[in-house]
């Protein structure tokens, strides 16, 4: 697949991230970011300036408008390595990035990249409104197969009158006018908080998690981590412990009932999921401040050989394609951060035979549990 990208007089070299991964089939834009640069090239005067860049997944957009100054607003802290790196080998200058966890940031324009799940679009949205001046758009691209009534709903009640081009390679446009003196929807409130029941020993723990609008699983329970809380290890204070991918932190939080001393790192590339996985533990547990968070790409910034244990419900896509490579990379990784004698769970679909690439990857695997579903399996690093 080609990185070169051209679109009128833009020419630039896009990768996805990491730029190194085997599976390089897909291409680092589509035609909804297209729709875009032609919109900005076409309706923004130069001095519109600075373009809020909302969801720009692989830091096209950063690229192409740069002249707009752009800043960048999202959750994937992948998503910003990957902007520096393609503004990086296109020879441009960085732009300033924003997570999704800090206010929306000041703008004289606004271009939006569908999100992949509802809730965080309405959460963007709401937070978009409090800066874009009565009267003033917002537009959005997406794949026109996205584009249904519920849809424009959203935008309609979110920013106010809305309306959606005609379809052009596959893809449509949404303008939304912001009506200041529309009230702002009451639900659904952010973040989300719903009780999860934990299995202890010889009892079950309710507690009430937040889930911030971007997290996995953010309405429910996913059902390969019910199956996954069943089969924890039970693990010692004085061990290092990895919630890699954590999410709304639902795993450490499960051993953190069990041993509130238990040394953890809640760890994932979302920012809204180590904030929910922060708020969590010290809402729940208040002692154990000895707990520690942190964006990272699996464990890029985890050292050799410095923890115990690491447990994974592995993700399946990355940044809206579906992908095993960062499930290979997490294993990899733990592979390499784990102490000798340290021990990698996690849980899977069982079709997708991690089973057997954990024991070519660490000389061997233990199968703990199965259900119709899921398996769990453990991996010792022996040397
Ligand atoms: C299947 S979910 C598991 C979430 C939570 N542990 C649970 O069991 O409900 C996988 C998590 O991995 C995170 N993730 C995806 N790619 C990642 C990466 N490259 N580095 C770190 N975390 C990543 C996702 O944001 C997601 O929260």
């Amino acid at each position: 697949m080609s990185s070169q990208f051209t679109l009128d007089q833009i020419q630039l070299q896009l990768d996805r991230y990491p730029p190194e991964q085997k599976t390089r089939s897909l291409q680092a834009w589509d035609a909804a970011d297209e729709l875009l640069i032609r919109y900005a090239q076409q309706q923004l005067s130069n001095d519109q300036t600075p373009l809020l860049l909302v969801n720009d997944l692989f830091g096209t957009l950063a690229c192409a408008l740069h002249a707009w100054q752009p800043v960048q607003w999202t959750d994937s802290y992948l998503s910003q390595l990957a902007t520096q790196h393609n503004l990086q080998q296109n020879g441009l200058s960085a732009v300033s990035q924003i997570a999704s966890t800090e206010a929306c940031p000041a703008f004289a324009a606004v271009l939006l990249k569908l999100p992949g799940n509802h809730s965080f679009l309405r959460y963007q949205l709401r937070q978009i409104k409090q800066q874009l001046p009565d009267g003033a758009s917002i537009v959005a691209a997406a794949k026109a197969k996205d584009i249904h009534a519920n849809l424009l709903q959203i935008f309609a009640e979110e920013i106010g009158p809305v309306s959606a081009s005609l379809t052009e390679k596959k893809c449509r446009l949404i303008t939304a006018v912001c009506d200041k003196n529309q009230a702002v929807p009451k639900k659904p409130e952010f973040p989300l908080v719903w009780p999860v029941e934990l299995p202890l020993q010889d009892q079950t723990l309710t507690l009430d998690i937040v889930n911030h609008a971007n997290v996995f699983a953010r309405e429910q329970l996913d059902i390969g981590a019910r199956f996954f809380l069943q089969h924890l290890p039970i693990v010692q204070p004085e061990q290092r412990v990895i919630d890699l991918g954590c999410g709304n932190g639902v795993i450490g939080l499960a051993l953190l009932a069990a041993e509130p001393q238990a040394q953890i790192l809640f760890c994932d590339e979302s920012y809204m999921a180590v904030q929910s996985s922060r708020e969590n533990v010290s809402r729940l547990f208040p002692t154990a401040s000895h707990c520690e968070f942190l964006v990272d790409d699996s464990m890029s910034q985890q050292p050799d050989l410095s923890a115990d244990y690491i447990l994974c419900n592995p993700p399946f896509h990355q940044q809206q394609a579906v992908t095993d490579h960062i499930a290979w990379q997490m294993f990899a990784d733990a592979r390499r951060v784990l102490k000798i004698g340290g021990r990698l769970r996690i849980v899977c679909n069982r079709h997708l035979g991690y089973g057997e690439k954990l024991t070519r990857l660490f000389g061997g695997c233990i199968h703990v549990a199965s259900n119709a579903k899921f398996s769990v399996f453990e991996a010792i690093r022996r040397k």
